[in-house]
């Protein structure tokens, strides 16, 4: 089998305990495959002492490059994070785009481009993953690599109108015409994807998947929604329900039940409005007050960006007013932890939880969703409460569906789950466990490159 090359900004190194659902799935993905992961090093150097370093792990070989301190503000934290992220999660309104920001994002594009094209060698199948590096595949065409390029993008892709309003955009979004692959989360997402093609280029497309330009150019696009180690969560959470963390949460909740959410601390994964909720949940049900907490695990997560410290200090509010009006002196309602745990762990607090509040205004996946149902018990599954705007609502639909612009949807929803009945919650359970098994990571991953082996 020829060697895996995946691209992407972020690396999940072997002992790294960060949250992010690129990293996650991929390390995953390439943990019987193996291969070569290219990304950056999360290091920031001066010009001139920047560096490229090779480390083995078991099969995987990665290879990690420095930015500068002006590469990481222009290209990940302004084009990135300031521009594409808040576009692509339909946010146009905290979208700020700069010219130089955009002359970064191309410059480290064609940076990593280079250096991937040192590396390769002859029979390579190349996977280039999310909004960071879109153009990632035109400037290896344009080196001359002639190996087969997919992509796969993590977020969401919003309606053409939205994409436009991007200045120039075409100079974004047309290199996606370079890759042999496309690959997206939803079919909504699909069908953005070839409406813009459509509209902006002339494109025609075939079978729904063909899109072809008119001058001559021609991709597959094709939805491959992204799943979880399903067995391995699974096995992580029965053995960690007897493990020391796990244990000192259930005896501190001291028989109160645990809902539970598990987020970076990200705009787009509706904090604000979920602690809302949860005091409003409080505030309206009376008889739950002292007999249910919140534990909302938030990492922090590019605190260089004025929106997610902003983001930090609102939680912060919320919390401690939530929190100053109903606790008692053994009770609180928000246990709220701005740090990450590794997967491990989560699996056990999943699994002490009886419900999964994951309520995104929007997500391109969300891989807790899929996590927390892995975790559950058989014999007495928690329920979880999801967003109808989450790509995982379309797979889940065995969930509790909610929209999270509505708080008194997140309260109902609340009640709902929190008095469900056990052979309710066994049947949605085992129906979204069933899926999960048969649409598990591996399955992703091949059915991705199958369909690149394809094109
Ligand atoms: N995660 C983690 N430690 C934490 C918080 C999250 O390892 O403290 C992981 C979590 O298990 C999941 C990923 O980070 O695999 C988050 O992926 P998701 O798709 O839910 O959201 P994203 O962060 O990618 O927007
Ligand atoms: C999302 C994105 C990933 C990113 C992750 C963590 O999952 O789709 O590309 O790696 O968030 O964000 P960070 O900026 O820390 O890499």
């Amino acid at each position: 089998m020829s060697r895996l090359v995946v691209i992407s900004n972020r690396v999940a190194l072997p002992k790294d305990v960060r949250a992010g659902g690129l990293a996650s799935a991929m390390q995953s993905a390439l943990a019987e495959t193996g291969g070569l992961w290219f990304g950056w090093s999360g290091r920031l150097v001066d010009e001139g002492e920047r560096t490229l370093q090779r480390l083995g792990d078991g099969r995987v070989d990665f290879a990690l490059l420095d930015l500068t301190r002006e590469e990481y503000a222009r290209y990940y934290l302004g084009f990135s994070n300031r521009t594409l992220w808040p576009l692509l999660h339909f946010r146009p309104s905290l979208l700020d785009y700069s010219r130089d920001d955009f002359a970064g994002y191309r410059s480290v594009n064609r940076l990593f481009a280079e250096h991937v094209a040192r590396l390769l060698q002859p029979g390579d199948r190349v996977w280039v993953h999310d909004y960071h590096l879109i153009p990632l595949g035109a400037e290896l065409r344009a080196l001359g690599v002639d190996a087969q390029i997919g992509f796969f993008l993590h977020i969401p892709l919003p309606p053409r109108e939205l994409l436009a309003i991007l200045p120039h955009h075409e100079h974004v979004f047309s290199a996606l015409a370079a890759y042999d692959l496309v690959g997206v989360q939803t079919s909504a997402d699909l069908d953005a994807l070839t409406r813009y093609f459509q509209v902006e280029y002339g494109a025609t497309i075939a079978d729904g998947q063909a899109v072809h330009l008119p001058d001559g150019r021609r991709f597959r696009a094709a939805a491959f929604p992204i799943g979880i180690d399903t067995g391995r969560v699974a096995r992580a959470a029965e053995r960690a329900a007897n493990g020391a963390a796990t244990r000192r949460l259930v005896t501190s909740l001291e028989h109160r039940r645990l809902a539970i959410g598990v987020d970076r601390l990200d705009y787009s994964k509706g904090l604000p409005q979920r602690f809302e909720a949860f005091g409003r949940f409080l505030s309206r049900h009376e008889e739950w007050r002292a007999k249910v907490s919140l534990l909302q695990i938030a990492p922090p997560s590019r605190s260089d960006v004025p929106e997610y410290r902003e983001l930090r200090s609102r939680l912060e509010r919320i919390a401690g007013a939530t929190n100053g009006r109903y606790a008692e002196p053994d009770w609180v309602p928000i246990r709220y932890v701005n740090r990450s745990f590794n997967q491990a762990t989560l699996a056990g607090f999943y699994r002490a939880a009886d419900v999964g509040l994951v309520t995104p205004l929007r997500d391109g996946m969300n891989l807790v969703a899929k996590e927390f149902v892995a975790a559950q018990p058989a014999d007495d599954p928690g329920v979880l409460v999801l967003s109808s705007l989450a790509g995982a609502a379309r797979e889940l639909t065995q969930a509790v569906l909610i929209n999270p612009h509505d708080p008194d949807d997140i309260v109902d929803a609340l009640r709902e789950a929190l008095a469900m009945p056990l052979h309710d919650r066994r049947e949605r359970w085992s129906a979204m466990m069933d899926h999960l098994r048969r649409h598990d990571i591996t399955y992703w991953r091949n059915t991705f490159l199958d369909a690149l082996a394809d094109t």
